[in-house]
């Protein structure tokens, strides 16, 4: 073993040089104190790029973190499934629902007049509720609701005189729908009548009533026979489809 090797003892004379002690002190670096060390550009440069890189794929591919993603242009929902009991149809809603919802849409074209009450305005306008023509039957309201009534009427024992439009410019399917709600809505029906008007039952009366070019004179809806209804199947309430039997 030489004695190059280790300079800093001196074993020949078993004391070590306070100098050559500390030489290797003063040959490193002094140690960075703790939490102020430096970090490597090569980690920088890596991290940089991964900031930038998966950053920039998370705001063009994950459409703001919106759920939506999982959604796409030709996505339909399936209706709700039913909560218990056997099956959907009765969790979706009834023909008769949306078809007089949309009557009352339509209706939107009378409430000036007739009022969205369907109380009318009395001296002017008169009632749909208590009105012996709603609870009728539907031939006198398909012939009313087509072609209109001009001159002096009566309704509930009360006179009117003034002019009821024709609404054959709307579809035979907008006349039943407004139809039915009315009826539905503010009729009293006699006992076993769904109130239904349908889009079948219109077209009938369409031609039925096709030689009407001006409105309606009193006398001549009071030659429809008051109960008389227009021709077409009943259908089921819960799926507009013709009822069996
Ligand atoms: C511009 C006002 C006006 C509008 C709008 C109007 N009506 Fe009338 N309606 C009258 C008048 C007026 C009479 C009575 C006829 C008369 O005085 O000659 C009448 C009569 C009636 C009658 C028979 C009498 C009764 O009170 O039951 C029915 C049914 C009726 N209208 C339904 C409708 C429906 C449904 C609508 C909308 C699609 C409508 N009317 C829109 C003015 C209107």
């Amino acid at each position: 073993m030489g004695s190059n090797e280790n300079k800093n003892i001196d074993y020949d004379q078993g004391t070590v040089s306070t100098v050559q002690l500390h030489d290797s002190v003063r040959r490193e670096n002094a140690l960075p104190r703790e939490g102020s060390g430096t970090v490597g550009i090569s980690i920088i440069v890596v991290s940089a790029l991964v900031l930038i890189f998966g950053g920039g794929q998370l705001f063009s591919g994950a459409n703001g973190f919106s759920d939506s993603i999982y959604i796409s242009d030709y996505y339909k929902a399936e209706p709700r499934p039913a909560l218990g009991g056997d099956g959907g149809d009765a969790a979706a809603v009834a023909w008769i629902d949306s078809w007089t919802k949309d009557g009352k849409k339509v209706y939107g074209n009378c409430i000036a007049c007739h009022q969205a009450s369907g109380l009318g305005i009395p001296g002017q306008f008169p009632p749909l509720i208590g009105s012996e023509w709603v609870d009728g039957g539907t031939a006198r309201m398909g012939a009313i609701l087509l072609h209109g009534i001009s001159g002096s009427f009566s309704v509930g024992g009360q006179a009117y005189n003034g002019l009821m439009p024709a609404w054959n410019t709307l579809s035979d399917e907008k006349i039943a729908q407004v139809a039915t709600y009315i009826r539905r809505e503010f009729g009293s029906l006699p006992e076993g009548e769904d109130g239904v008007v349908t889009t079948e039952m219109i077209k009938a009366a369409r031609e039925q009533f096709s030689g009407q070019a001006v409105p309606y004179q009193e006398a001549e809806l009071l030659a429809i026979p008051e109960g008389e209804m227009l021709p077409g199947a009943k259908v089921d309430l819960q799926t507009g489809e013709p009822a069996e039997g």
